[in-house]
């Protein structure tokens, strides 16, 4: 469990949450979450399903956020300002706990029968949804295939946990206690929480519409967080790469209205909505799936490639055995794909940009490998001990070209993806 301090405020505070409460027995729990949001410094609105009233009054949900409670959706007063649209708009994030095997079921299946499924519906903000139920409805294959689409539409989750039940069984299906619920809120709040519409839909009448985006009609390949490199079939070299910076650069290329490939290695994050989200686990796959996804105009290369793999992964798990010696450890080199794409003699896509982490020499290492690689651009980042910078939610990045060094301070990953995709744009209509 968590224990993070309720008085710290980082993320939260000023942010807007918006929590949908389920009929379950944990719905109680919530009360206690929303206490701690409110401390943080967020604001919470509340909706309950009807069935949800069996469990927690809306005199007491009430009573802890400090405002009315919804849950009707055909209320008079509500509807006449278009409520349902208005609160699943009001909101950073929408967080349903205890989302239900039943309110599980009909998000997945898009069904919008009451207040809180239809503003589940009609969000354009990140879900967060903390399951909650008997172990055997959490492991039935009707939930598991619920669950596993509601990934695939970029719904994020935090728990289930294993632990004892009301029904005095034990196994997976506990709600998340309150204070990691509120980890996983700060962490979806990072960057930006807006889900795009699909390119070409602005969702405004033609005369008031953008003027059209910088990437509109481009194709960009982006690849993104480690590679994992087998040694037998329990065991493997990886990298702590997190995909943070990777997948908020596709999801930027996206919002600039791209069509967005991108290869992920394996990362614990959600895949960005509207992005075409490849999954690789090693480096030739990855090298494979790059081949597939190309021709691009861009291709953003931010992914930590293994630069070497077991000569001969085992089939079988290598046993420890009873000798003090350990086995020996025989690698081979991975192919360089950024080398590789950036040297392509035909269909090489026309701005090739790199990433750089290291430890020391930053820039001297950074131009030489803008040199070696053939690229046209290299993010250069120093990942040295204690610069956070790995599985962080910030960047301090160099920009180098053959033109020179430009310097950014520090920022958030989503900053540092979407100025960056503004430079490639610039830079792609700029290029013959
Ligand atoms: C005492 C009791 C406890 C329940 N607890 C849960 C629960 O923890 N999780 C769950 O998925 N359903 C639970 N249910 C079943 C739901 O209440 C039921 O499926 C309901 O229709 C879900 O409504 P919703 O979609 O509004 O959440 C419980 C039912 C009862 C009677």
């Amino acid at each position: 469990m968590t224990t993070a301090p309720l008085e710290d405020s980082a993320g939260l505070a000023g942010k807007r949450v918006l929590l949908v409460i389920g009929s379950g027995i944990a719905a109680y729990k919530v009360l206690d979450l929303a206490r701690h949001l409110r401390r943080a410094g967020a604001s919470v609105r509340a909706v309950m399903t009807p069935s949800a009233h069996h469990f927690v009054t809306p005199l007491s949900v009430g009573s802890v956020i400090g405002d009315l409670v919804h849950s009707e959706l055909h209320s008079l007063t509500g509807e006449a300002e278009m409520g349902h649209i208005q609160l699943s708009r009001d909101a950073d994030l929408v967080v349903v706990a205890p989302a239900t095997a039943n309110l599980l079921a009909r998000m997945a299946q898009g069904i919008v029968d009451d207040l809180a499924t239809t503003v589940l519906l009609a969000t354009d903000k990140r879900v967060l949804v903390a399951p909650a139920m008997n172990l055997r409805m959490w492991l039935h294959p009707a939930t598991t295939r619920n669950v596993a689409q509601l990934k695939r539409d970029g719904v994020l989750f935090v728990g289930p946990m294993e632990g004892s039940m009301a029904c005095g069984e034990y196994g997976p299906g506990r709600l998340a206690e309150p204070l990691d619920i509120l980890e996983a809120i700060r962490d979806a709040l990072r960057g930006d929480t807006r889900v795009p519409l699909p390119p070409g839909v602005t969702g405004r009448p033609p005369e008031l519409a953008e003027p059209s985006l910088p990437l509109a009609g481009r194709r960009v390949v982006v690849t993104s967080g480690p590679t994992q490199e087998p040694l037998d079939p329990v065991r493997f070299i990886a990298n702590r790469s997190s995909g943070r910076q990777g997948h908020a650069i596709a999801a930027a290329a996206h919002a600039a209205g791209a069509a967005v490939v991108l290869i992920s290695g394996p990362v614990a994050l959600a895949d960005p909505p509207g992005v075409d989200v490849r999954h690789v686990e090693t480096a030739l796959d990855m090298r494979a799936a790059v081949e597939a996804a190309l021709p691009a105009d861009l291709f953003v290369a931010a992914a930590a490639v293994a630069d070497w793999r077991a000569a001969a992964p085992s089939r079988e798990k290598i046993k420890k055995g009873d000798a003090d010696e350990p086995p020996e450890l025989r690698l081979v080199r991975n192919p360089d794909i950024l080398a590789e794409v950036a040297g392509r003699a035909g269909g090489r896509p026309r701005l090739v940009v790199g990433f750089a982490a290291e430890t020391e020499n930053l820039l001297a290492n950074a131009s030489r490998k803008l040199e070696r690689k053939g690229c046209d651009l290299i993010v250069a980042n120093d990942v040295g001990a204690g610069s956070d910078v790995m599985g962080g939610a910030s960047n301090a990045v160099h920009l180098v070209s053959r033109l020179g060094v430009e310097t950014w301070p520090k920022m958030s990953k989503a900053e540092v993806a979407g100025r960056l995709i503004a430079h490639c744009a610039t830079l792609l209509d700029s290029k013959p």
